[in-house]
């Protein structure tokens, strides 16, 4: 299981080794309060502001990466999605590059590239690609404006649509929507709460009516020391990590019955459509 991978144990040691090399661990935990908060509070904030400490940046990296990789791992192998391999992956809104890199991995090692509007981000997924023996690259841009997305290549935005306005989302929806069209395999990962995903129906028609399907997901974890001390400090108590999912295999992908053990299968038997 890639939770007691050789390589995501090592980039999670390390991330501690980078992270915790200038600032102690009672300021990431209180840096991570604070961040919490801001993303259950002030979500139309997005992350710029949200990363404006040191502390802040350091508690992203250490703790919501790892969940990101985590969770993205699951539901990739949950929908084969990637079998057979993607020519490579785009990760809009890639933060330190950690969901793109698991797809990518999980996917065999396929090329990656992450595009954020922060530049610190971008520079963390560089780190981040190289760390897991990706070849990885990153840079800094806004995807409110990015370019056609070429065919074969899978695509994506994982706890990053509910960061932009309703606008600039409305806009990345539609090239997403457009490349699935022409064959990209297209994965959009969200919290499975709805609150703070008020589109997300109306997405989930869009993507169904293109074959695609909608999921939300429930795995039972055990995480790590490192990741479990954070998790209290965070005041969770992580037993499952949840996320909901938009996926759009470009042509119709068998569903990883065994690895799908997680989903909540009513809804994934109803909501699965072939294209
Ligand atoms: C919550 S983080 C998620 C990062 C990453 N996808 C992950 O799963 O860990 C959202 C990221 O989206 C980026 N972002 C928000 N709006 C953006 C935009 N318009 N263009 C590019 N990146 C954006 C933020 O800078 C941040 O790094």
């Amino acid at each position: 299981m890639t939770i007691d991978s050789a390589p995501f144990r090592s980039w999670l040691t390390a991330l501690e080794r980078r992270h915790l090399a200038d600032l102690r661990l009672s300021e990431v935990t209180r840096a991570l309060r604070a961040l919490s908060s801001a993303y259950v509070e002030r979500r139309d904030t997005g992350l710029r502001g949200a990363l404006d400490s040191a502390g802040k940046r350091a508690a992203f990296a250490l703790y919501y990466a790892p969940l990101h990789f985590l969770v993205t791992d699951l539901i990739v192998r949950a929908l084969a999605a990637g079998v057979p391999a993607p020519a490579s992956i785009l990760d809009i809104g890639c933060g330190t590059g950690a969901a793109g890199a698991a797809w990518a991995l999980a996917a065999g090692g396929v090329p990656v590239t992450g595009i954020d509007r922060h530049p610190w981000a971008a520079a963390e997924a560089r780190w981040t690609y190289r760390e897991l023996g990706l070849d990885g690259r990153a840079r800094q841009g806004d995807i409110a404006r990015l370019p056609p997305l070429p065919a074969r290549s899978a695509v994506i935005a994982a706890f990053v649509l509910n960061e932009l306005s309703a606008e600039t989302r409305g806009r990345v929806e539609e090239r997403l929507l457009e490349a699935a069209g022409r064959g990209a395999r297209i994965l959009i990962i969200e919290p499975i709460a709805l609150r703070p995903v008020p589109w997300w129906r109306a997405a989930d028609e869009r993507f169904r009516s293109l074959g695609g399907r909608a999921d939300e997901w429930r795995f039972p974890v055990s995480l790590p020391a490192s990741l479990q001390l954070l998790d209290r400090a965070a005041g969770l108590r992580h037993a499952e990590l949840t996320a909901r999912s938009l996926y759009s295999p470009g042509v119709p992908a068998r569903i990883n019955r065994a690895a799908s053990g997680a989903c909540v299968r009513r809804r994934c038997r109803r909501r699965w459509r072939p294209a």
